[in-house]
């Protein structure tokens, strides 16, 4: 038996207005420290029902600590919100789900979401995510990463009662989003759709949200690196990042996501450009384990980047896009590298991507891959 979960999306020019048809009275507004100092604070208030209050929870650190949930949640008590609206990157929207769920129970740790554990979230608050990067899927998914500080890992925590009753889709939100963060966000969302169609979990479900969402993003990203501020293509870029992230959601991630959460958190690396950099080795490692799959899903990617297998065409996509070619090129270090391998494998081989990914890898596997990506090939 399988299920397929999504949140409602709304989706379109000025979807951040639907805000104000929900029976929201008080909103914990949920967003990093950059976007704290922007519009967008201003424009979710904005669109909040009339005489609905607001508390701004504006210092989410990128891939934030588990340190800072305490003095989050102490905030977001003393307030006793109605909705939770994450407003802003991965991070943001994966702090607004575990605040969701602590503040539902205070009875548990972040340890106890997991999902073996009925929680019984939504007696006091529903939860809204309005991504303001193309790429995450957080907005679409019931997982969260936490990052452990002093063990440099991190954790992925899911339960299917984090998934957000709403994801809005407003194509304004991400216009103004730097080159960088674009380029590795986007990055993020390609590997999340080559994986969830490669996963042993993949479905019908799962499967046509990836075709769909690796076209759209492939077919409109350099649309995007061209003129950033053009609300087309970053409209079928930002529909095709969600689509990204329901269908890992429904079928789970792999090998790419095991490994660059690994190297990510050895060498501080955002999230997309580590994943984005591995994309292409992992794809050459698993080919032979779903060679029909994936050829499948080297057609949907067009023409002019279109080698004669998919990772030949993740190359040429990704490398249009900027995205490292080796994780040399990544700015890492050789010997930082050499001595951090032991951590790196066994980081990786503790993931949950390793259950799901469509080829069996042992530690040498995954040592082999890492040598690989250092210089490239
Ligand atoms: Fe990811």
């Amino acid at each position: 038996m399988w299920f397929f979960r999504s949140p409602q999306v709304v989706f379109g020019d000025e979807a951040l207005s639907y805000l104000s048809s929900l029976p929201i009275r008080r909103a914990a507004i949920i967003t990093d420290r950059y976007l704290l100092g922007t519009e967008l604070p201003e424009r979710v208030r904005g669109a909040l029902p009339e005489g609905a209050e607001s508390l701004a929870v504006g210092d989410v650190s990128a891939e934030p600590p588990l340190s800072e949930m305490t003095a989050h949640l102490e905030k977001v008590r003393g307030f006793s919100p109605d909705w939770f609206v994450a407003a802003g990157g991965g991070s943001s929207i994966d702090t607004a789900k575990i605040l969701f769920a602590l503040y539902e129970r205070p009875d548990l740790t972040v340890y106890d979401i997991t999902p073996l554990v009925q929680l019984g979230l939504r007696t006091k608050s529903r939860l809204i995510a309005v991504p303001t990067t193309s790429g995450t899927g957080s907005e679409c998914t019931w997982a969260a990463v936490l990052s452990e500080e002093n063990e440099k890992r991190k954790h992925e925590l899911a339960s299917p009662e984090i998934l957000p009753d709403y994801a809005i889709l407003d194509p304004s939100l991400v216009v103004s989003l730097p080159p960088e963060q674009t380029r590795n966000t986007a990055a993020d969302a390609v590997a999340h759709a080559v994986e969830a169609y490669g996963s042993t979990w993949h479905n019908p479900f799962s499967d046509a949200m990836a075709e769909k969402a690796l076209e759209l993003i492939s077919e409109n990203i350099e649309g995007v690196m061209r003129d950033p501020g053009g609300l087309g293509p970053r409209g079928q870029v930002h529909i095709g990042a969600s689509m990204a992230g329901l269908s890992f959601s429904n079928s789970q991630i792999g090998l790419v996501h095991a490994l660059g959460h690994s190297l990510g958190a050895t060498f501080k690396l955002p999230h997309g450009k580590a994943v984005g950099l591995l994309l292409p080795y992992v794809v050459d490692f698993n080919y032979d384990a779903c060679p029909e799959r994936y050829d499948r899903l080297n057609l949907l990617i067009p023409p002019k980047y279109r080698g004669r297998r998919l990772s030949d065409s993740l190359r040429s996509l990704l490398g249009m896009m900027g995205v490292a070619r080796s994780v040399r090129d990544a700015g890492v270090e050789e010997s930082a590298y050499a001595s951090s391998m032991d951590t790196l494998v066994t980081l990786a081989s503790e993931s949950t991507g390793m259950v799901t990914n469509p080829k069996d890898s042992g530690s040498e596997d995954l040592r082999n891959i890492f040598i690989k990506a250092f210089d490239g090939d």
